[in-house]
């Protein structure tokens, strides 16, 4: 079958970093000082996190709030935590750290620094982590039909599959004193302690006895609502979600990844309801919001008709893969805006060449072809919820923006990433110089699938990195936080 994507040699990977130019994020060096500043030392390397004391209503604002200078940052040596793991089936595209160290940030150092805060009044702690990725990635199982393969994968693309990744952030504390794996105790090897080798089929996040707590921030299902997706790993079921509203569920039909779509934007504003982004609205394109949304698999549309139809009726002026030609292509972020009613407006309006065609379709036929067309630009892969109970505990700021106008800011990148290479999947990821996000929680929640932090005591911590993957990553399994007294 034709195909309109084309693979970089890979030997291109390593040019990739020079022309990638810089967007928000944290920077050390800006903050509005009057006259250039030579460039700042790189904080100590340090393993210690101490966090300092701030009195109540000096909490930070943002990343670069000036009450951050209070407080010893530190730089952490990060080393490949985890590498070489894959996907399942269907699932392509999905692994930029799949080498380690040598594809994380292209290659390039990540530069983890963290600084932290507490309050006594309020009790809350403040973790602020910046790092250096040159690419924001902000998809997860995006459904796309027909899309690229997966230079890694042997995956038949056509159809529907679940492609691309988002960017991380993992910290993982112990809840139940004397968590361990056969890797050791938490005390000893940190979140190493929670790795654990399950039936030979790799590492997964299950400790043999205990529980850990798991802060997991992720640019495109935790950020966008402005909280960590607050999990907990124990024997019983590994890594899940705390008790209560989960931020993040998949979208999906038929529980597979070769199954589209479940849910469609319905075309109503996504509008966040409360929380730290409370009245921001998301762009449908890369984000969907529960409330929102049209549920096609319930309406039993079926894409693989649509393809039919499309094929033999819109692909002569759109193109076989919607990428245009007498008629407009049907493959660009215009179609992650237009909701389905818009869609079916536009193709059955009088003046378009191909309307004809269109009304001679039945309902459940142009619902089908219409689903099809979807899959051109794609479907996000989750859905989000505002979260409630212990999954609401930990909140963030950032400096990043996901509505239409945040994202239409954003420079798409120009030179193809690992692992495809592909320049089609360009339009999904953007320029940046790296991520800067402080996390916020009580000292103390009261639920038991959170550790509860006492001053007067020290944590050992893990801190894990992901981009554009989501299995792979670097980090480092063991720090201590101490609480430096007032
Ligand atoms: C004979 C050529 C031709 C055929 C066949 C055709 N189209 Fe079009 N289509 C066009 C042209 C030209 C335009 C732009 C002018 C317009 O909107 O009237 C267009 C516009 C569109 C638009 C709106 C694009 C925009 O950005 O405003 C959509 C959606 C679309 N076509 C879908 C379809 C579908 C679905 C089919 C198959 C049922 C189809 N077209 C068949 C030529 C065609």
């Amino acid at each position: 079958m034709l195909r309109k994507y084309s693979y970089l040699p890979i030997v291109l990977m390593f040019s990739i970093y020079v022309v990638l130019g810089s967007i928000g994020g944290c920077s050390n060096n800006g903050g509005g000082e009057p006259t250039p500043t030579p460039t700042p030392s790189p904080p100590p390397v340090s393993d210690v996190l101490g966090a300092v004391f701030i009195d109540m209503g000096d909490e930070p604002v943002s990343c670069d709030d000036p009450i951050w200078d209070v407080a010893e940052e530190i730089s952490v040596t990060t080393t490949t935590v985890d590498a070489g793991m894959l996907y399942g089936d269907g699932q392509l595209n999905m692994s930029g750290t799949l080498g380690g160290t040598n594809d994380f940030n292209s290659g390039n150092p990540a530069n983890l620094k963290l600084t932290a805060l507490y309050t006594l009044g309020s009790g809350e702690i403040f973790i602020k982590a910046s790092w250096d990725d040159g690419i924001f990635n902000l998809d997860r199982r995006r459904a796309l039909y027909n899309g690229p393969a997966d230079p890694d994968k042997m995956d038949d693309p056509e159809g529907w599959t679940s492609q691309l990744n988002d960017d991380k952030i993992g910290l993982a504390f112990e809840i139940d004193p004397g968590t361990s794996s056969e890797f050791g105790t938490f005390d000893d090897v940190g979140c190493a302690a929670v790795c654990h080798n399950v039936g030979g089929e790799g590492l997964d996040m299950r400790p043999e006895t205990g529980k850990a707590d798991i802060w997991h921030w992720k640019t495109s299902r935790s950020e966008p609502v402005a909280y960590v997706n607050d999990q907990f790993a124990d024997p019983v079921g590994g890594r899940q979600t705390d008790a209560g509203v989960s931020i993040e569920s998949r979208n999906r039909a038929g529980g597979s990844n070769r199954g589209g779509p479940m849910l469609i934007w319905d075309g109503t504003e996504q509008i966040i309801s409360f929380g730290p982004r409370i009245g921001e609205m998301l762009d449908p394109a890369f984000i969907l919001l529960d409330g929102h949304l049209l549920d096609v698999e319930a309406e039993g549309r079926d894409a693989d008709i649509g393809e039919v139809i499309y094929q033999a009726s819109c692909a002569a002026c759109h193109g076989v893969d919607g990428e245009g030609g007498i008629g407009p292509a049907l493959d660009t972020i215009k179609y992650g805006r237009t909701s389905d009613a818009e869609l079916d407006a536009l193709i059955a309006a009088g003046t378009h060449p191909g309307a004809g065609a269109y009304d001679a379709l039945g309902d459940e036929d142009k619902a089908d072809l219409r689903l099809r067309i979807d899959g051109f630009w794609g479907v996000p892969g989750y859905y989000l919820k505002m979260p409630s109970g212990s999954a609401a505990d930990v909140t963030t700021i950032s400096a990043l923006n996901y509505s239409e106008d945040g994202i239409n800011s954003l420079t798409p990148i120009t030179v193809a990433q690992a692992p495809d290479f592909n320049e089609y999947l360009n339009r999904y990821k953007f320029q940046q110089s790296g991520h800067c996000v402080v996390m916020i929680r009580d000292l103390e929640t009261g639920f038991d699938d959170d550790t509860q932090f006492d001053t007067s005591q020290t944590y050992p911590f893990g801190v894990a990195l992901m981009d554009n993957d989501g299995k792979n990553h670097i980090g480092k399994t063991k720090l201590t936080l101490e609480f430096l007294l007032p």
